[in-house]
């Protein structure tokens, strides 16, 4: 009886635990997403290059110069503007955010380093503004799980993608992690590719070297 009362108690407190821990992280989260400059500063914190090897997820994608790629959920413009270098000057970076702040930002950023490829939207919740027939790539990273109505989102990208374009997917895997959204938010790899493929998107390519999250390629049919 003693045993099963230590058991249990034990038991409890893991869940308790479990479920500390996952409202801090949520706590944290919404504190980010109402303090921009918090935001920032956490999605430029060099210590998140570590886990999420900017540069190496920039090589992976071989982007040749003269390329057209939105990059939607741009945030900081932590990747658009390393996209903005690799597509050289003939290229265009389409850096998409709902967040006015995010948009000022990148703005400045762009003035600030005489940038003349990045081109800021500030879109809407449920459509990224983006012009028809435009882009050889979107890139999406950390962001598909703010997107509402996913289905009809993908028929937007679709409409922008020039013929036999890419959507590149960066995203937490779904388990505990260390960094990233609460679990009950993040989307698992496999029902992703799922929502791809019957959106008529196929899985080109699984990139493997990222320890936190999937990263996938896609190509439309
Ligand atoms: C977690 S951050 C990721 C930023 C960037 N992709 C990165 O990896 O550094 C998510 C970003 O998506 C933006 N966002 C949220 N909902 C969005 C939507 N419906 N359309 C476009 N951007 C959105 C947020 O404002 C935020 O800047």
């Amino acid at each position: 009886m003693r045993i099963l009362l230590l058991l249990i108690t034990f038991a409890l407190s893991q869940f308790l635990g479990a479920q500390g821990a996952q409202r801090s992280a949520e706590a944290e989260m919404h504190r980010h997403h109402s303090d921009s400059s918090a935001y920032i500063a956490m999605l430029e914190n060099p210590e998140r290059d570590l886990y999420q090897k900017p540069d190496e997820v920039v090589a992976a994608l071989k982007l040749e110069q003269g390329e057209a790629i939105a990059d939607i959920g741009a945030g900081s413009g932590y990747f658009a503007f390393r996209f903005s270098k690799a597509v050289r000057d003939q290229g265009k970076v389409f850096a998409v955010d709902i967040n006015p702040d995010m948009i000022r930002h990148m703005n400045r950023r762009s003035r600030d380093l005489g940038t003349a490829n990045v081109v800021t939207i500030l879109a809407e919740e449920d459509d990224p503004l983006l012009p028809n027939r435009s882009l050889d790539r979107v890139f999406i990273c950390n962001t598909w799980h703010h997107i509402g109505d996913q289905e009809n989102y993908l028929e937007l990208i679709k409409r922008a993608l020039k013929p036999g374009g890419q959507v590149i997917m960066v995203d937490y895997k779904k388990v505990e992690l260390p960094v990233g959204p609460p679990v009950h938010m993040k989307i698992a790899g496999s029902a992703l590719v799922a929502q791809m493929e019957r959106a008529g998107f196929q899985l080109l390519k699984k990139h493997e070297f990222l320890s936190y999250q999937y990263f996938f390629v896609f190509s439309v049919n």
